[in-house]
């Protein structure tokens, strides 16, 4: 069998887009941001990201809520939405987006089978806990690890370094899944074993190190594994 990765003792896992779905944030809203739902939520994600990078490079931490703040007032700006109440809602409809489909039950799978189960993700602890509460993920998970406890942003190598700390596990023994392919790329240019999650049918990013496989979803993650 091709699509498998051996001697792996820890599955990580990214936050946002991978386990838990950005866009659920503004359908939440979709009657009240009508056909602005998609576009605003389409921005908002840009640039959260790009905020990230950014604030990486200038050596300027602040944590992820402030971020995703920040980018909320631009794409809301950009739309000419001015509704007070409407980016409360948004920001704290962050604290509860819902998980995809397949995430209980692939966790649940691995756990029970001797994988260590992590969680690594730009997100504050105070916005991955009720995530990780509300989709009772947290049964599954040896650890919840966020960029906060080394102030830089993914894909900083120190960030994916952490996950071999906390986990105390090897680089090399570790399988990766993200579904953006940048954190993909940075997790594998670090050395972990990477799945490539593409639920968006993106193309791969031209940067130097590539993921090892590329799935739509995690359904086939524990038999990748060997878990399953
Ligand atoms: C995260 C973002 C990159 O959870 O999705 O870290």
């Amino acid at each position: 069998m091709t699509n498998s990765l051996s001697n792996i003792d820890a599955c990580v896992f990214d936050a946002y887009g991978t386990l838990f779905d950005v866009h659920s944030a503004a359908g939440f809203f979709a009657s009240k941001l009508g056909d602005l739902e998609k576009p605003v939520s389409e921005l908002w994600r840009a640039k959260q990201l790009q905020y990230t990078w950014l604030r990486s490079l200038m050596g300027t931490y602040h944590d992820f809520w402030e971020v995703t703040e920040n980018a909320l007032d631009f794409a809301l700006d950009t739309y000419d939405i001015n509704k007070t109440e409407l980016r409360s809602e948004l920001m704290e409809s962050y604290l509860r987006l819902t998980c995809f489909e397949e995430v209980p039950e692939v966790l649940r799978t691995l756990s029970s089978s001797g994988v260590k189960n992590a969680i690594l993700s730009n997100g504050s602890p105070q916005m991955l806990e009720p995530l990780v509460d509300n989709s009772n993920l947290g049964g599954y998970l040896d650890a919840c690890l966020s960029v906060d406890e080394v102030s830089i942003y993914k894909p900083a190598p120190v960030v994916y370094e952490l996950a071999c700390k906390r986990l105390n596990v090897k680089r090399e023994n570790v399988a990766f899944m993200s579904s953006n392919c940048w954190d993909a790329i940075g997790a594998a240019s670090f050395g972990f074993r990477v799945v490539w999650v593409n639920r968006y049918a993106q193309q791969l990013d031209r940067l130097p190190a590539s993921p090892e496989l590329i799935e739509t979803d995690l359904r086939s993650l524990p038999q990748i594994v060997g878990a399953g």
